[in-house]
C-alpha cells in the first residue's frame, strides 16, 4: 500500500547550522543508515526510517526535475549539490544543501550505496530557490516535467551555469564552514 504522506503544514524547523543531517541508501534509494539528527528533524524513528524510501519524507512543494537531475547525476557517479525542501512526519519543513558520496562495490564500477550530507540553508537562498521551484512546479502541474527542465536550462543559462553551480555559488559552505563540511565528511570514510 502506498504510504499517506503527512498534510503539509506552514511550519519552517529551523537547522542548527552546526549540525549535519546525515543518510545512506542502497543503490534504489532506500534508507539504510540514518543519523541522530536526521530523526530528530523529520520526526521518523530509525526504525520508521531504515528501509524506506527516501520519498518518505518528499515534500509536495519540491518540482520532480530536481529528483531527475539528482537520480542522473548520481547514479552516473557524479556528485550534485541540491537544494531540497523536505517534510517532516507532523507535516512541518525544513531546507537543506545535499552533499553526495557514492561507494562502489570493490574493483568495480557497480554503485552500492549513496550517502547524503545535508547542511543548514541561508534564509536568503532559500527564499531564491523557493521562487525558482515554485515557478517549475506550476510548469510540471500544466505541462509536465519537460517543461520545468526546460525552464530550468533557460533560467542557468541566463545565470550563465549549470544546477551545480548555480547552488554551490549560492549554498555551499564556504570558509571555515567548509573545513568544518570535509572534516564531517571524512568521518565516514
Ligand atoms: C542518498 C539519497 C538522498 C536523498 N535525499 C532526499 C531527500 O532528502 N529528500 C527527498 O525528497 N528526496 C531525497 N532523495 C531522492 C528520493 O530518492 C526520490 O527520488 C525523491 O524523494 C522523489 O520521489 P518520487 O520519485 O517518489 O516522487 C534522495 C535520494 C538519495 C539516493
Amino acid at each position: 500500500m502506498a504510504r499517506q504522506h503527512p498534510a503539509p503544514t506552514d511550519h519552517e524547523i529551523e537547522l542548527d547550522p552546526a549540525k549535519y543531517i546525515v543518510s545512506k541508501t542502497d543503490d534504489k534509494g532506500r534508507i539504510t543508515y540514518a543519523n541522530e539528527y536526521f530523526t530528530q528533524v523529520c520526526g521518523y524513528s530509525e526504525r520508521e526510517l531504515l528501509g524506506a524510501p527516501h520519498s518518505i519524507i518528499r515534500h509536495p512543494d519540491m518540482p520532480k526535475a530536481v529528483f531527475f537531475l539528482l537520480w542522473e547525476h548520481i547514479q552516473n557517479g557524479k556528485n550534485i549539490s541540491a537544494v531540497v525542501k523536505n517534510l517532516t512526519k507532523n507535516g512541518d519543513y525544513y531546507w537543506v544543501v545535499t552533499d553526495f558520496e557514492i561507494r562502489y562495490y570493490p574493483d568495480s564500477d557497480e554503485i552500492y550505496e549513496y550517502i547524503a550530507f545535508r547542511h543548514f540553508v541561508p534564509k536568503k537562498v532559500r527564499k531564491e530557490v523557493e521562487k525558482l521551484y515554485a515557478r517549475m512546479l506550476e510548469l510540471e502541474k500544466a505541462d509536465g516535467m519537460d517543461a520545468s527542465v526546460a525552464y530550468l536550462n533557460a533560467f542557468l543559462e541566463k545565470q550563465g551555469m549549470d544546477y551545480n553551480a548555480f547552488i554551490d555559488h549560492l549554498a555551499k559552505p564556504k570558509g571555515l564552514a567548509a573545513k568544518l563540511f570535509g572534516r564531517m565528511k571524512k568521518m565516514f570514510d
